[in-house]
């Protein structure tokens, strides 16, 4: 392999041609597939004619033509990656390039390939090269015409962006359709679809009265359950149009569900392609969390439409600029369809137990990232959730109204550019004269700062202080970090537990209102920006307990010297519900943390009775929603403890985090026993926050009651079991069931099994759950499963499911013995021939192999030597790979 390429934001070039239209034609055939395109190019600079270079892999080039006339092999010049042609005219031309491509031999599910028999593509990030030579870059905008003919009989159906503009019947049974996208657009946003799939159909009506036709596709059997897709998707375009005041542009909107997909969706204009796991839900076979993906992803996609379609990247670096406001903005949807605290609960959990990780390790790069090898590598939890995390700092900073007259200005000075994440800030700042300071250095510096808050209170002058520092950690390529801004939302909460008013505070030794408005002010933002400040609250008359960072209001690692009595006081009566949680989580952590280093020194474990006492509070509080509390019974994941560890030990976090499952269950058996059976449920399935919040409370009560392994509640569990009338049930009771290894587990599992194996989508989760199972020696089991006649590796997610769940299992994954990392290490090497972008979404299992003892080290490394030394290895792996072992 030649020495993969690093490529750099900061040479980062205009475009020397631009192009103004496109036509293409598709020629689908069994055995290969012919592309004719046709593009009007222009060059940017007018009377400059420097060479045109075409990006191009996998295509076999069958013919060029200038103007009409057909290029002399002299006058042209083709490389593994590029077409170039040397002494282009000047001035405006016709380009018309003929390929032949594979796409039933296209394994990597990226350009033009076949899904369960049917064309589809992904271009994003760069697989439009693998379709026809192009400027295969997002600055790159025009106006596509695509003409699709195939077999009427096997292609019915014949998708891709825009209007239909024509169709009709040809000799041989075949057929052909136009379809004319009247936006310019990248060329990662082309799409094409060609298959026998049949459609629910809906409409919407836009607030100015367009009326858009919805389809979703699907294979015929599928159709039924595309229901929750759809409300999904029409409440998301209602919300855009309620919240930011945005329309939907075009009389037709595609949804297509492909069961072969990389990741979960893709924003293609009027023609999103999904990942069949992402529309596809019943009652019988999808569970609340499905649903509740589906809705989000729904949403993300349709909210690309603006952000992301109509106003696009400059170039990749700027992902964020798309992804991040579009999770930022996915997330708030979600919120407002269902309980706002718990979605921040869910989405803060995420961020640390993976964005943190990869902020702390090899891997770790700027929400901006300076450079890349494989730009699929960068399609990270940095770039999407920390991205999503510094599009809500605006919000926090500048107010409701604020952050959309900055969104308004960003859509008037950017609509059909491709632009960078400054015009964004840039759009924020000058919508609302704001100051944000060295706020723009969020975007450039990778790595969690560590926030530290000391307060003090004078009893005497009736003030009280926060005296805050930051550090940002080092991270590979940039050793030395600057303060950054950080919002910091703080409220403080009087003996009774009530909110303090807040009026004034002294910052830099001037005296500032915290409001503007004559309005009451109980929680307040304090601006952050340098290495250490003081903030002191005037007019406190007691000693108040602070709440700090409301609602997470920066993503940042905070420690502060808030006492346990302190803690358990903001558990019971903070006014910020997030903030209620997020003491619970705190006292857990610190909790776990000093169980591992008891059980490390071989003395007996034993549990605080105010823990188990303030979680049985909350337990039995009806007052409280009870997805709030199903997330407040939550212990923080094992990942989360490992990550806050000198040397992680998995089996030490394990060990502890069972026992802690095991007493809790053991001492509170009856609550979690009551809690069960008084919310089961009586009437059909409904996916809204009542009942999926009583399943939610049900299903962890039994998960708790499942791990003591004793008869009475694996009896209960089967009752469970047998009598769900719904996944979100029936797979709560299997897992329960399945904690414990034996033969209810053993013909549970097979009884499942049994039940759903013409559901191929359902035997996912359960694959997932097996290779999950933290039961001793689980390699041999998933290695067996690897030959179950229900796998295949070139199913990305099945592979996700198996393989993905294994090394999601830290005391399987991590076993002292190595066998999980030969087991990693030999299926990466399998994956790549077949899926370079799944591979190496599977090698960065070990990237964190550093942060483990060392015979672990030694074990992992020699898995990733092992790998980076084969032949022909993929440059998506050979980024990860090489990066995780340089440091
Ligand atoms: N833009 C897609 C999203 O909404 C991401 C995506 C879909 C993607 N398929 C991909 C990225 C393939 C890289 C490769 O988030
Ligand atoms: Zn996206």
């Amino acid at each position: 392999m030649e020495t993969p390429k690093e490529i750099f934001l900061k040479d980062y070039k205009m475009p020397d041609y631009y192009f103004d239209t496109v036509d293409l034609k598709f020629y689908l055939e069994e055995e290969k597939t012919i592309v004719s395109s046709k593009i009007s190019v222009y060059p940017r600079i007018e009377g400059s004619s420097p060479p045109l270079v075409l990006d191009g892999q996998d295509l076999r080039l069958v013919s060029v033509k200038l103007n009409g006339k057909a290029l002399k092999e002299e006058d042209y010049h083709l490389d593994v990656r590029h077409l170039t042609i040397p002494s282009p005219p000047s001035g405006k031309y016709d380009l018309e390039i003929v390929t032949e491509i594979h796409p039933q031999k296209n394994t990597s599910l990226e350009g033009l390939y076949k899904s369960s028999g049917n064309f589809c593509t992904q271009c994003e990030a760069e697989g439009f090269r693998k379709i026809t030579f192009y400027q295969d870059r997002p600055d790159i905008m025009a106006k596509y015409t695509v003409r699709i003919e195939a077999d009427k009989s096997l292609y019915p159906v014949l998708l891709s962006n825009g209007n239909l503009a024509e169709q009709g019947d040809l000799e041989d049974g075949r057929h052909y359709a136009i379809w004319e996208d009247p936006f310019k657009k990248p060329c990662y946003l082309f799409a094409l679809v060609a298959g026998q799939l049949q459609s629910r159909d809906d409409a919407f009506i836009t607030r100015s009265g367009r009326n858009v036709s919805l389809r979703i596709w699907t294979p015929a059997e599928d159709v039924p359950k595309t229901a929750h897709a759809m409300y999904s998707l029409k409440a998301a375009m209602k919300w855009d149009e309620d919240v930011f005041g945005l329309e939907y542009d075009l009389d037709l909107f595609n949804v297509v569900a492909v069961p072969d997909f990389n990741m979960g969706a893709m924003e293609n204009k009027s023609l999103n392609i999904f990942n069949s796991k992402l529309v596809l839900a019943s009652p019988e076979t999808a569970t609340d969390a499905d649903y509740a993906a589906i809705l989000g992803v729904i949403g993300h996609e349709y909210f690309h439409n603006w952000t992301g379609n109509r106003v696009t990247c400059r170039d990749w670096f700027q992902l964020s600029l798309k992804e991040g406001l579009t999770v930022f903005r996915d997330q708030e949807f979600s919120s407002d369809m269902g309980s706002r605290t718990v979605k921040r609960i869910a989405d803060v959990s995420n961020l640390r137990n993976y964005q943190f990780p990869q902020d702390a390790g090899p891997m770790a790069h700027p929400v901006r990232p300076h450079s890349y090898i494989k730009m699929d590598n960068f399609y990270t939890v940095t770039v999407y959730e920390k991205g999503a995390e510094v599009v809500r700092m605006y919000k926090t900073l500048l107010g409701s109204q604020g952050f959309r007259k900055g969104m308004d200005l960003y859509f008037k000075r950017h609509d059909g550019q491709a632009v960078t994440c400054e015009d964004f800030f840039s759009a924020m700042r000058d919508a609302n004269d704001a100051d944000f300071a060295n706020f723009l250095s969020w975007y450039s510096q990778a790595g969690t700062p560590v926030v530290k808050i000391n307060t003090s209170y004078n009893s005497e002058a009736h003030t009280f202080s926060l005296k805050i520092s930051q550090e940002i950690p080092p991270t590979p390529g940039q050793s030395v970090k600057e303060p950054t801004f950080i919002p910091v939302a703080v409220g403080l909460l009087d003996s009774k537990g009530k909110d303090i008013l807040l009026s004034s505070l002294y910052h830099n030794g001037t005296l500032q209102s915290v409001s503007n408005s004559n309005q009451p002010v109980y929680t307040t933002v304090l601006r952050v920006t340098k290495k250490e400040e003081e903030f002191v609250f005037t007019d406190i008359f007691e000693r108040p307990v602070p709440s700090l960072l409301r609602g997470y209001s920066a993503p940042v690692r905070l420690e502060s010297d808030l006492t346990e009595s302190d803690l358990f006081f903001l558990l019971a009566n903070d006014s910020d519900e997030f903030n209620r949680w997020e003491a619970g989580q705190i006292l857990a952590r610190k909790l776990m943390l000093n169980l591992v280093d008891d059980f490390q020194h071989n003395k007996p474990l034993v549990l605080n009775p105010n823990f188990v006492n303030g979680f049985k509070s909350i337990l039995c509080d009806l007052s409280l929603d009870k997805e709030f509390v199903a997330k407040a019974i939550t212990l923080p994941g094992e990942g989360e403890i490992m990550d806050m560890m000198k040397i992680a030990d998995p089996d030490a976090v394990h060990a502890v985090r069972t026992f802690i499952r095991n007493q809790l269950a053991s001492e509170l058996r009856l609550e979690f026993f009551n809690t069960v059976v008084n919310n089961r449920s009586t009437e059909t399935y409904v996916f809204n926050h009542p009942n999926l919040a009583r399943r939610a409370l049900k299903n962890i009560a039994l998960a708790y009651l499942g791990c003591l392994g004793e008869q009475e509640f694996t009896e209960l569990a089967l009752h469970e079991y047998k009598s769900a009338t719904n996944m979100t049930e029936q797979f709560a009771a299997l897992a329960a069931i399945a904690q414990k290894p034996g033969k209810t587990r053993d013909d549970v599992l097979a009884d499942f099994y049994g039940k759903w194996k013409h559901d191929f989508l359902v035997v996912n989760k359960w694959f997932a759950l097996q290779s999950t199972s933290d039961i001793p020696g689980n390699v041999e089991n998933v290695r067996k499963l690897l030959n179950h006649p229900a796998f295949d590796l070139r199913n990305p997610n099945k592979v996700y499911s198996l393989i993905g769940g294994f090394c999601g299992s830290p005391v399987n994954f991590h076993a002292k013995d190595g066998s999980g990392y030969e087991f990693l290490g030999e299926l990466v090497l399998q994956l790549d021939k077949l899926n370079p972008q799944v591979a190496s979404r599977m090698v960065s299992a070990f990237s964190r192999w550093k942060r483990y003892d060392e015979s672990r080290q030694n074990l992992a490394k020699a898995q990733l030597e092992k790998i980076v030394s084969s032949n022909g290895l993929s440059e998506n792996v050979f980024e990860i790979a090489s990066k995780s072992l340089a440091v």
